[in-house]
């Protein structure tokens, strides 16, 4: 993953890559540094802490200049420790900074060694600092076009070099990088976001792309040398402090903000028409016979909670995948799916391969659901529905979430209606069911003091178990990855009906198991593994829909949740559980918007 930042002025541009990593922070945290050309030497000030860190430092020793180079860090190769922060320099004579995973470091690293460098550094990023050191004669751009030829795996890299005090190259293969364009001024970043503020004219690098920014302009070449034409886009991107308000943290604001972000990503047509997913969208739509979906963590289980939306409204056969599995294994082609890859990001690496893996293969039709218009994906997707949750800082998805699955639904009423299985009265049904949806959140939203009650008995334990049935198995899964990735309880979930084919076993009364319970078709069955779990002195903690009449017992707390939501309950029976996750975490005290060893953008494998 990684963030990378780099600019060219006439002015010191220090505060400008600060800000840039501020920014870029979700995209690892793990260290932080920046380095710019002062008095015709490379410098630099690097951080194992977070970037706020990094800014007194710069600020105690005044470092400054005019050309430089910027990084946060998610750790790869070595730990987190200063040797393994970026900027990396060779030979103090160039500094590099990199995002992303060269595999063939180690052969690379013996080479360099028999030539006589020394490696103070664990990562792999040194093996490039060195390498474009050694094939440089006076022109770091050629360098850097040279060195790449060399690499294998993903980078997208920023440079610069001593005796070209006005110079930053940049690389990109398998990672994110843009350019920004300046007046008599030149920025790179991983992301237009870091550069808000400083410009609003962006390049999107394309793969193999080696560019170099020069105070008045921006050469780039192609994979083969060639140079290449890149239209410039006009991007806002915001690049404002989002403010807390009243909240704890950012994942706390970003649940409550869930009936703000839902009522924007609900279409405002009174019907389900194809053409919400693109021009050509209603013939493809037509001609489609399955559907394969393709996401990572949070995303993969909206994609599992789509599957039971597309059969069961659409009859249309649903394949949901996990990216990073789907990309290295032989899988059997078929024209006529739709590949749906689902991301909040829309940069994250496993899917990005995964898309591309499906397109390599033969399928023509693809599209994106997706919360960043200007991403990777909506930009190689043949369609897209663009989800309007707003900026999510919070690592631990929650927004993101609960919108991908109203845009999931939409798609499964739509395909319904389009193969005939949605009417005009079920159709304007599920559009009043939709618009009520804030609201009903609202009042699942009023349960947090009770669920905090709750928190402060789960912040004692180290196991949980998630139960859930049919449509609300994905929750479960959901509920367990948010707790864990939050507090570091471990927690796994289950199909309700699965339970006695194993972690029975591990039901004790130190095991809480939080049960997911609508009253729908499966309750009496769910009732069951219920009692399954109280004969085993088993904890439960069931959010059940009002009208489940499960009650308050020994061994047994309910919180009751309003009555039973149809298709779309998924939607509110996971918010209790990210409100769960949320204060069980404070109660443990862990950094709830930054959790230990994640990142909120995967870009490396
Ligand atoms: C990371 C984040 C998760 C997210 C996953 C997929 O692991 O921490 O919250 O669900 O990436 O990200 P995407 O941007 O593709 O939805």
């Amino acid at each position: 993953m990684c963030g990378i930042v780099g600019a060219v002025a006439q002015r010191n541009i220090v505060s400008v890559l600060i800000e840039g990593l501020r920014r870029l922070e979700y995209r690892g945290y793990d260290s932080c540094g920046v380095a710019v050309l002062a008095d015709g030497e490379p410098r630099r000030a690097r951080s194992v802490a977070r970037v706020a860190d990094l800014d007194d430092q710069v600020r105690d020793t005044k470092l400054g200049g005019v050309t430089g180079i910027a990084h946060t860090r998610w750790a790869t190769h070595g730990a987190p420790v200063t040797d393994n922060a970026h900027p990396i320099f060779s030979r103090d004579t160039l500094a590099i900074v990199h995002n992303g995973i060269i595999e063939n470091y180690e052969t690379l690293r013996e080479m360099l060694r028999g030539k006589g460098y020394e490696f103070v550094s664990q990562t792999d990023t040194e093996v490039i600092a060195h390498l474009i050191h050694s094939v440089y004669r006076g022109d770091l751009f050629a360098a850097v076009r040279e060195t790449v030829q060399q690499l294998h795996g993903a980078y997208a890299i920023a440079v610069l070099h001593k005796d070209q005090p006005h110079t930053v190259v940049g690389a990109r293969q398998g990672s994110p990088l843009v350019v920004g364009l300046g007046e008599g001024e030149n920025f790179l970043a991983s992301d237009a976001l870091a550069l808000a503020g400083s410009t609003d004219r962006f390049v999107f690098l394309e793969e193999g792309d080696v560019c170099e920014l020069t105070l008045d302009g921006v050469r780039i070449v192609d994979r083969d040398g060639q140079p290449a034409q890149r239209d410039a886009r006009q991007v806002a991107a915001y690049g404002g402090a989002v403010e807390l308000g009243p909240y704890r943290h950012f994942m706390q604001k970003e649940i409550f903000e869930q009936p703000r972000a839902i009522s924007d990503t609900i279409p405002q047509a009174d019907a389900f028409d194809a053409s919400l997913f693109g021009e050509g969208a209603p013939k493809v739509f037509e001609e489609i016979d399955s559907l394969l979906i393709l996401a990572c963590g949070t995303s993969y289980y909206s994609g599992l909670t789509a599957k039971y939306w597309l059969e069961s409204i659409a009859k249309i056969p649903t394949q949901v995948e996990i990216a990073s599995e789907y990309r290295y294994r032989d899988s059997v082609p078929n024209p006529k799916a739709l590949v749906v890859v689902i991301s909040q990001s829309g940069e994250t690496a496993d899917t990005l391969a995964a898309l591309k893996h499906a397109q390599s293969l033969g399928h023509p039709h693809t599209l994106a659901v997706c919360n960043v218009g200007t991403s990777a994906m909506v930009r190689q997707t043949e369609f897209a529905f663009l989800t309007h949750a707003g900026r999510e800082i919070g690592v631990a998805s929650t927004k993101a979430f609960t919108t991908q699955l109203v845009a999931l639904f939409v798609l499964a009423a739509t395909l319904g209606k389009l193969r005939g299985h949605v009417d005009a009265s079920q159709e304007s049904n599920y559009i009043k069911q939709l618009r009520h949806l804030p609201a009903a959140l609202n009042s699942v939203l009023a349960l947090e003091p009770q669920i905090i009650a709750w928190s402060e008995e789960f912040s004692r334990k180290e196991n949980a178990l998630f139960l859930g049935r049919g449509l609300h198995y994905p929750i479960a899964l959901e509920g367990a990855l948010k707790l864990k990735e939050i507090s570091y309880i471990h927690a796994e979930a289950y199909p309700a009906g699965e339970l006695k084919h194993g972690p029975l076993a591990l039901v004790t009364e130190a095991m809480p198991v939080v049960t997911v319970a609508p009253n729908d078709a499966l309750l009496e069955k769910l009732k069951s593994n219920i009692q399954e779990v109280r004969a085993r002195g088993g904890q439960l903690y069931v959010f059940a829909d009002a009208d489940t009449r499960i009650v308050n017992a020994e061994g047994l707390h309910v919180i009751r949740m309003p009555e039973h939501y149809g298709l779309l309950s998924p939607i509110l029976h996971v918010v209790p559980l990210q409100l769960l996750a949320y204060h069980t975490a404070c109660a443990r005290g862990t950094d709830v918007d930054k959790p230990r060893n994640l990142a909120k953008s995967v870009t490396v494998e």
